[in-house]
């Protein structure tokens, strides 16, 4: 597993479909560590079902999650009062978690699954760069995966501290991972992602250059 001990920290989890990434995000957030709470942007309906969790819908049950320390939400219900734009729904519940994380002290984990949906490389919501960039003095960690890391907004992986690399085959995604971690010194090798059977991962930490193998299934 990546160094967690740095803390807090953000990590970005990149791989193609069926690589293990999601495994890997519930994993991380099942680990019997003191969390304040766990935001899940979960509109795919694909974390709060294998979490075995419940599922919010509204600002009344997200306000309730909160002291349960898992909170998990779709965004069906509210599409209607954002003229159905995913988009702002978004938004909104990015600046509800920024709200409630400055109420109170601990770690936040914030977990957005298949973010290349959110940003890009020219654009990136503002309540989200502000979450990267400042969150941190909130105890806000970020968790966010991606198939696309060619798409990944500068304000993502200039506040990534940790990259964990499930398989990859794109050449634009591999190419982005390089460059990535190349900006951080860390040694890469594109043969060994290319290779890496489902399941299997390299994390690596931008801050020490450290790097460990590990698996999820
Ligand atoms: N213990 C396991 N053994 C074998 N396969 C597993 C195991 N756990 C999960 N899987 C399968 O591995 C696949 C990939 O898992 P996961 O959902 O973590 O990938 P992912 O990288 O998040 O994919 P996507 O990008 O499509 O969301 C899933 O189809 C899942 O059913
Ligand atoms: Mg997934």
């Amino acid at each position: 597993m990546p160094d967690f001990t740095l803390q807090p920290h953000h990590t970005v989890i990149v791989g193609m479909t069926g690589s293990g990434k999601t495994t890997f995000v519930n994993r991380l957030l099942l680990k019997d560590e003191v969390v304040a709470c766990r935001f899940i942007y979960d509109d795919l309906n694909r974390m709060w079902p294998r979490l075995k969790i419940p599922v919010c819908h509204t600002p009344e049950q997200l306000a309730a999650s909160v002291p349960t320390r898992w909170s998990a939400f779709c965004h069906t219900k509210m599409l209607f009062k954002f003229n159905g734009d995913p988009k702002r729904v978004f938004r909104w519940w990015l600046r509800w978690v920024w709200r409630v994380a400055h109420s109170g002290p601990g770690r936040k984990i914030v977990v957005l699954p298949e973010v290349w949906r959110w940003c890009n490389r020219d654009t990136v919501p503002m309540e989200l760069a502000l979450l990267a960039q400042a969150g941190r003095e909130l105890g806000v960690e970020l968790v966010c995966d991606t198939q696309k890391p060619e798409l990944l907004n500068g304000s993502l992986v200039g506040s990534a501290t940790e990259l964990v690399c499930f398989r990859q085959i794109d050449r634009d995604a591999l190419k982005a991972t390089e460059t990535m971690l190349s900006s951080s010194g860390n040694t890469f090798d594109p043969a060994q992602l290319r290779s890496l059977p489902a399941g299997s991962f390299v994390g690596f930490n931008r801050l020490s250059g450290a790097s460990q193998a590990g698996r999820v299934f």
